[in-house]
Order: C-alpha cells, then sequence, then structure tokens
C-alpha cells in the first residue's frame, strides 16, 4: 500500500481551510481514547469471529485503537495531527501503518479509491467536515473501499459531535511553546442523524444495524 506524504490537501469544494499540516500540531496524542472509541473497541473485542484482515481507522488519537488490534489485522490509520502520527511512530508496531491526512480531501478520495478494507472505523463521522458536499465525498469514497461483506462502524454518541479545530500557539510548563489543535464549537448541520446514515446506506445499498451505542453498515 502507497502511503501519502502531503503537505497541503485539494478539496472539491471552495470552503476557506486551514491548513493543518505546516506544523507540528498537537491534538489528542496524550489524551485518553474517548468512550466513543472504547465503546466499539469492545464491540470488536466481544464479537465471536474476529475476522477483519485489513482495517481502516479513521482518527488515530492516542493509537489505543492499534494497539489493541495490530497483532489480528493490517491496520492503516489518518489523523490531521503530526504529534499524533510522532505518538503512533513511538509505538513501533508490526501491521500498523500511518499517515497525515484530511479525510474530506481529494488525495483521501484517491486514497480510499485504491484500498480496500474489511473494516473502517470512525467515530467522529462528519463531525469535523466543512459542507454537505466534502462530507458525502468522503462518504462515497469510504464505501468504496469497503471490501464484499466489509463493515462501516460508527459510535452513535459520536454522530452528535460538531467539532471544529483551529490551529492555535500555546504555552504549558509540560509542552512548553507549541502549535496546537483547539476544539470549538463547528456547524449544527455537522451532527449526523440516524436518518441520514440510513439515507447513506440506502443510496450505497448497505445494511445498517444498530448495537446499543453503535451504529454498523455492512456491504
Ligand atoms: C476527538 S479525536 C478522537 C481520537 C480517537 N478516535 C478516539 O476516539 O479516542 C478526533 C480524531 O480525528 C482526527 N481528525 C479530525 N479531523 C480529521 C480529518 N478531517 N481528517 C482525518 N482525521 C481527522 C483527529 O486527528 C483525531 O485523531
Amino acid at each position: 500500500m502507497k502511503i501519502l506524504n502531503l503537505k497541503k490537501m485539494n478539496y472539491i469544494c471552495n470552503c476557506k481551510k486551514e491548513n493543518f499540516f505546516d506544523k507540528n500540531y498537537t491534538y489528542w496524542e496524550d489524551r485518553k481514547v474517548t468512550n466513543d472509541e472504547l465503546n466499539i473497541i469492545n464491540f470488536l473485542i466481544k464479537s465471536n469471529n474476529f475476522k477483519y484482515k485489513s482495517i481502516l481507522h479513521i482518527g488515530i488519537g492516542n493509537s489505543y485503537f492499534a494497539n489493541n488490534f495490530y497483532k489480528d489485522s493490517k491496520i492503516t490509520g489518518i489523523t490531521i495531527s503530526q504529534k499524533e502520527i510522532d505518538k503512533a511512530k513511538s509505538y513501533n508496531l508490526s501491521n500498523y501503518d500511518f499517515f497525515l491526512c484530511d479525510k474530506y480531501s481529494k488525495e483521501f478520495n484517491i486514497f480510499t479509491n485504491k484500498n480496500k478494507f474489511d473494516l473502517i472505523v470512525d467515530n467522529n463521522l462528519k463531525s469535523y467536515s466543512c459542507c454537505q458536499e466534502s462530507f458525502e465525498f468522503m462518504m462515497d469514497g469510504i464505501i468504496e473501499s469497503m471490501n464484499d461483506k466489509g463493515m462501516l462502524i460508527t459510535s452513535i454518541n459520536g454522530m452528535k459531535w460538531f467539532k471544529k479545530l483551529k490551529p492555535k500557539f500555546s504555552f504549558t510548563l509540560k509542552k512548553l511553546f507549541h502549535f496546537k489543535l483547539k476544539e470549538i464549537n463547528g456547524n449544527e448541520l455537522n451532527i449526523l442523524t440516524i436518518n441520514e446514515l440510513k439515507d447513506l446506506s440506502k443510496k450505497h445499498n448497505l445494511k445498517i444495524f444498530f448495537d446499543n451505542k453503535l451504529c454498523y453498515l455492512v456491504k
């Protein structure tokens, strides 16, 4: 699999964008894995026959997910934070590739058109999108990259996020002067409703399932 190494992304829309790739931004690498992702991990661990040989993890955070599954699966992860990449590297896990990429970009769409996965994990599918057009473009791409019987899994709580990230220059005693991605509230239209996900699953001919706090689509 060819891993991208890009400093600037291109988009299908004309929305004004921050460039997250020009500095070593810190974001989630030292924060605790979210409960939303923990629910997904527990669900996968409990599933009777874990059969996902290739996994795409969108939003690697502190790489807790990869640490749980790298022995059984080949994991490819993406993030928009260079410090999350550095953290991922520090684990030196076999079967774990990761790269900087905006999931709403044309480059990510090319990547998903060229690669196939048994499982795609993203607990904040829509939260960070700039517009509906880019969100649907990203969804078309990841659904295209699902293998037959492949699964896309997300968190119902994570669907309610509508955060936006703003680059900031900051200071803390631990990190001294550093660049960080600060979360601010974004567009409420980025709350992904169950109905919207149902419509997407219909459009792409996928089966949709709900399990307590999770939602998953199967090809
Ligand atoms: C709130 S953190 C959650 C991290 C981890 N998934 C968890 O649940 O603990 C959101 C993650 O999504 C990633 N992310 C945010 N916007 C993104 C985008 N446009 N493209 C790719 N990754 C993105 C961040 O870098 C971060 O890894």
